[in-house]
């Protein structure tokens, strides 16, 4: 009977390591990507090899392109800059015209907050209830958009805005709700019922959706 405790305890506190499982603590001063390689392993590049431009990062000095929405995103994570790998923490620069919008996403591993570098954006996210906590932020404030929750914005001021998006996570993953239901895949049947429309609609959503 004891043993079989122990073995059950001991089962679980495997379990719980993988089911509390975050990015993990760093072992090294820091671990540098190994260039052009994606951060799927823990390689570090050879530590007498590292120079101070591992750690500086010019690729969001400017704005992107805007997408058809008006916004633009540059995610800066390991892949980009090397020097992030392993750190536990990865951001975004994102950039709104006039009226843009970021679509409802959510970051399934990382709470972000968003520090407006400029502008006026209409910022939001919905709770698990389906409570929205949703205003308009100002160039010099911050929203925080906890772990896991859908959050969206959009660019209520009559000039451009930026924002620059901090994550707790190397990698914190992206989801759009539009793609995720239209341009998934998802038997179109289903989305009929789920959303109450004909045929028709849905193929024309499916179409717009379509991930490029
Ligand atoms: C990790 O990735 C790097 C770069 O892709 C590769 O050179 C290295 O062999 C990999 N290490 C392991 C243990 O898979
Ligand atoms: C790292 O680089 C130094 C200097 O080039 C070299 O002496 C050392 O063997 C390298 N270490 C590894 C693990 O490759
Ligand atoms: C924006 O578009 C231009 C023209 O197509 C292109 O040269 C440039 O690389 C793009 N910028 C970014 C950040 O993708």
């Amino acid at each position: 009977m004891m043993q079989k405790r122990a073995v059950l305890l001991v089962v679980l506190l495997l379990h719980s390591h993988v089911v509390f499982a975050s990015d993990p603590d760093p072992v090294l001063d820091f671990c540098v990507a190994p260039k052009s390689s994606a951060n799927s392993n823990h390689s570090c590049k050879n530590s007498s090899a590292v120079t101070v431009e591992d750690f500086t990062f010019s690729g969001i000095k400017y704005p992107g392109n805007y997408s058809q929405t008006g916004f633009s995103a540059m995610p800066v994570n390991s892949n980009v800059f090397p020097g992030l790998n392993t750190l536990g923490m990865s951001f975004v620069r994102a950039d709104f015209d006039v009226g843009g919008i970021n679509v409802p996403h959510f970051h399934p591993r990382a709470t972000e907050t968003a520090f407006v570098l400029e502008g006026r954006i209409y910022s939001g996210f919905v709770d698990t209830s389906n409570r929205i906590f949703a205003k308009v932020v100002e160039k010099g404030e911050v929203m925080v958009f906890p772990r896991g929750l859908l959050h969206f914005q959009m660019n209520v001021g009559d000039t451009p805005a930026s924002i620059l998006g901090s994550f707790n996570s190397q990698n914190p993953g992206l989801q759009k709700i539009p793609t995720a239901i239209f341009g998934s895949g998802i038997k179109e049947e289903l989305l009929e019922k789920a959303f109450g429309l004909s045929a028709r609609e849905i193929a024309k959503l499916r179409r717009k959706f379509v991930p490029h």
